[in-house]
């Protein structure tokens, strides 16, 4: 385990790395809480939940937390003041005390977002980073930056507020497709490159093709890339002079991001672009020699990143806008050497348009972007009373408990290559809330609506709205039973009802959905 301490004027913020599971992210809080159980606000969206929530909620359970959930839609459109204030509602709606926690667990967007919410719920409440990305691991979860997006530019709403504590377990990057272990590795080399000595000769030795694949590379580099982060924030946490210097590739990274559209190159990818353009500037003002700039250069432009559309002047344009958010200066951020970066005021017109020009033609001519290749998407909906599985009437629907059934479940549908989520409801306009929000996401659906199947007109114009393949399950065969669980309000619109094979029933769906369900793109 890497472990560091983020010195601020809010006090300390504890920040560690380790290879290992949700388990350990659950005892560290625990042990930093002493005998304190606050309740948490689970703070995250759908592609980190799909994966790893219900491993995150039962090691908390099981440190005897209370939980509360959020899972959002993904992508930097939530960072928006209506967002903030959807979370602050359930903040409030669930009665959430001074002394309970906000938990952002996810990329930069939901830190971003999470954060700033715990920032303003009454003054300002604890809140605790889990990021799951690279970039968040190395930069975004890190240094108290929190924020929305305003139409009229990015991060405009914001606070400084220190999370209590930051945990990153990298075991779970290895879910990241490589374009976003890319992004992510823009803002380590940027690291190594205001840090300079071993920390960039190491970088520079393996090369920028060991990034794109290696699990080796993040144990090698992400806390020391964090690192570089940490020790420049807690010298000057409110950006008043040395943490500009983390703006190294930001400035044309910004402008690209804009002018592309938001979401067309990954942030990173944009930083890559950002620091080759940093580094020409410094060629030209005459800071760096030509040749080390031209090896730096041809050593960031091997990645092959995606090429993209821009202009010269949209690009800057688009500073120039970042020039009025920084009360009329630009402060660029060059390089004389790995190590040794300067913040310079005074970059000559000229060489700016010359350098954006020569940037439009690169990012025009980029690598194609790669398509983030994805697995079909299914959810199984579980209606009351199944989370008592294993007690509840263990004669009519066995011993297996419902914890049990999920991770069976996991495991059927990762051998059938399908990504999985499992939610489960007492309540019935939940229920039909669920099936609208699958409904954005999955491919298909599994319902055991329990006792709803045979009541529910809601449920049963949910799924009708769905339009989603679907198939019904019940552990016990419910036409044995009493009279009153004869009839299905769901069965007509699924493609098949299995009923009576006990867990093994969800197996049989999820088989079902293999062999019809179309292959994604
Ligand atoms: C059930 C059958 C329903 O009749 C009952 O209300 C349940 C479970 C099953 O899985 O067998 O809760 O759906």
């Amino acid at each position: 385990m890497d472990s560091f301490e983020l010195k601020t004027q809010s006090g300390i913020v504890p920040i560690r790395f380790a290879y290992m599971n949700a388990t350990w992210v659950a005892t560290e809080l625990a042990r930093v809480l002493g005998v304190r159980r606050p309740r948490l606000l689970i703070v995250t969206d759908e592609n980190v939940a799909l994966h790893q929530l219900e491993n995150l909620k039962s090691a908390f359970k099981a440190e005897g937390f209370g939980l509360e959930e959020c899972i959002l839609p993904p992508g930097e459109q939530q960072k928006t003041i209506a967002r903030a204030k959807f979370l602050l509602d359930i903040l409030a709606q669930k009665k959430f005390a001074r002394d309970d926690i906000v938990l952002a667990f996810g990329g930069g967007v939901i830190t971003d977002l999470a954060g700033f919410v715990a920032s303003v719920y009454q003054r300002g409440i604890e809140w605790i980073a889990v990021p799951t990305t690279l970039l968040g691991m190395v930069d975004a979860a890190i240094g108290g930056k929190t924020g929305v997006n305003h139409e009229l530019g990015k991060n405009l709403i914001g606070s400084f507020h220190q999370p209590k504590m930051v945990l990153a377990e990298l075991s779970v990057l290895s879910t990241l497709s490589p374009r976003e272990i890319r992004s992510g590795a823009a803002e380590i080399v940027k690291g190594a490159l205001l840090a300079g000595g071993e920390f960039w000769r190491e970088i520079e030795v393996a090369g920028v093709d060991a990034m794109e694949w290696s699990p080796r590379w993040f144990e090698r580099f992400v806390a020391r890339g964090a690192a570089v982060k940490i020790e420049i924030v807690s010298r000057d946490e409110r950006e008043s002079g040395e943490r500009m210097l983390l703006n190294l590739g930001h400035t044309f990274g910004h402008a690209l991001e804009q002018v592309t559209g938001y979401g067309t190159l990954a942030h990173g990818e944009a930083v890559f672009y950002g620091m080759r353009a940093a580094i020409r500037l410094s060629e030209k003002c005459g800071m760096m020699p030509q040749p080390k700039a031209r090896a730096l250069d041809k050593w960031i432009a091997s990645l092959e990143l995606p090429a993209a559309k821009c202009t010269a002047d949209d690009l800057l344009t688009a500073i120039q806008s970042d020039k009025k958010t920084a009360s009329g200066k630009l402060r660029w951020i060059l390089l004389r050497e790995p190590g040794k970066p300067v913040i310079s005021h005074d970059v000559p017109d000229q060489v700016v348009r010359e350098c954006a020009e020569w940037l439009e033609e690169i990012v025009q001519s980029g690598a194609e972007a790669v398509p983030i290749p994805r697995r079909r998407r299914v959810v199984i909906l579980n209606g009351p009373n199944l989370n008592l599985l294993g007690t509840r009437e263990p004669s009519v629907y066995g011993s297996m408990t419902y914890e049990e059934l999920s991770k069976q479940c996991f495991e059927w549908a990762d051998d059938l290559n399908f990504d999985l989520l499992i939610r489960q409801s007492n309540h019935e306009g939940e229920y039909a809330e669920l099936i609208q929000w699958a409904r954005r996401w999955a491919d298909g659906l599994i319902l055991n609506p329990g006792a709803f199947t045979h009541t529910s007109v809601a449920v049963r114009d949910a799924l009708a709205a769905a339009n989603l393949p679907a198939v019904e399950v019940h552990l016990s065969d419910p036409s044995s039973r009493e009279e009153f669980r004869h009839s299905s309000l769901i069965s007509d619109l699924c493609r098949r009802t299995i009923k009576g094979h006990g867990p093994d029933g969800y197996r049989e769906a999820l088989t079902e959905l293999a062999f019809s369900l179309p292959e994604t793109a």
